[in-house]
């Protein structure tokens, strides 16, 4: 049976890792990290998530603030307030939550925040500096993925990556993140999508299959060789009478039998999942960092 890789536990690990940072800081007496949200309209998963993120600041001692914005506001007035916190002190790290409404263009959003303050890493800077290994903010689920590996000491140098999926969000970041010529990545990497033909002679080579699909039970024990490590980075709402919710969260992976052959696995959830809002307040005290060495420089 697979070691089940236990994101909710790295994650609380990260938390209090900053926690201990942050405290420190104040014990200094001076500014600590801050993060703001900014949040356009009222879907629930979005305000569910911006929740989660303001908590998780507070609760390691960083500053937060959510701004929520009603769903007609102006692509005009989005980008004024992230001018206003592009050059706000206060803030280290600006994240919109997406998706935004449709008369608001995401390209144009995501473009206007300051890359010094792009803790989603989804800028195009902080993109093509991903892609050509230099120094930047990287997303924070991929980001979550490498440090699962890197903390359950899942070697990936000269190790056949596997990637399913090819999102902006997830494939190509992770993929990217593994290719680089470094510690904990310098991998061999291959990545699938749905043209793919014949996916399990892809998925079949894989030392690590990372799979990104949006497709619950997907990968299946077949699809596998045995030992591989398995991040599932999916989350699929999958109908379950037997809840009071009326349904469940599977990831991409069967884990019933893939869990039986693989060597490592992350659960569905408690996975990859937790990760992001760690790696979140990651970034955003690394930029923190960076921007106080740019003052003090
Ligand atoms: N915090 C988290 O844990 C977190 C964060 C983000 C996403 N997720 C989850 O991760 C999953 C993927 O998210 P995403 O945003 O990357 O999804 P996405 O944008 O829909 O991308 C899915 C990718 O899977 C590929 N694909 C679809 N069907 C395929 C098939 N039959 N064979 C091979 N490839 C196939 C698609 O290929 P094409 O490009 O050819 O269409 C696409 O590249 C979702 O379940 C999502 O909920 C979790």
């Amino acid at each position: 049976m697979a070691v089940i890789i236990d994101g909710k536990k790295v994650a609380a690990e990260i938390r209090h890792e900053l926690k201990e940072k942050v405290e420190w800081l104040r014990s200094l007496n001076v500014r600590v990290p801050g993060l703001v949200t900014i949040l356009v309209g009222d879907n629930p998963a979005s305000l569910s998530y911006v929740t989660s993120k303001g908590k998780a600041c507070n609760e390691i001692g960083m500053l937060s603030k959510i701004e929520k914005l009603s769903a007609d506001t102006s692509e005009e007035e989005l980008l004024k307030l992230i001018d206003s916190y592009n050059s706000n002190n206060d803030y280290d790290g600006i994240l919109v939550q997406l998706p935004l409404p449709k008369h608001i263009n995401e390209d144009k959003v995501i473009e206007r925040i300051a890359p010094s303050k792009d803790v989603d890493g989804f800028h195009p800077i902080s993109v093509g500096n991903l892609v050509i290994g230099k120094d930047t903010f990287y997303p924070c689920t991929p980001y979550g993925v490498v440090e699962l590996l890197k903390r359950y000491k899942i070697e990936t140098s000269g190790k056949h990556v596997v990637v399913v999926g090819r999102s902006n969000i997830v494939g190509k970041p992770v993929a990217n993140l593994l290719l680089q010529k470094k510690e904990g990545a310098n991998a061999v990497v291959t990545v699938c999508h749905s043209a793919a033909k014949d996916l399990s002679r892809f998925t079949k080579e894989a030392d690590i299959l990372i799979a990104a699909i949006g497709r619950p039970y997907f990968i299946k024990a077949d699809m596998i060789k045995d030992g591989v490590a398995v991040i599932d980075v999916g989350i699929n709402r999958v109908e379950d009478s037997t809840l009071p919710k009326g349904y469940k969260l599977v990831g991409d992976v069967d884990y019933e039998g893939v869990s039986k052959k693989a060597s490592f696995i992350t659960p569905v959830p408690g996975g990859v999942g937790p990760m992001t809002i760690a790696m979140l307040l990651q970034n955003t005290f690394l930029a923190y960092i960076k921007i106080t060495k740019q003052k003090l420089s």
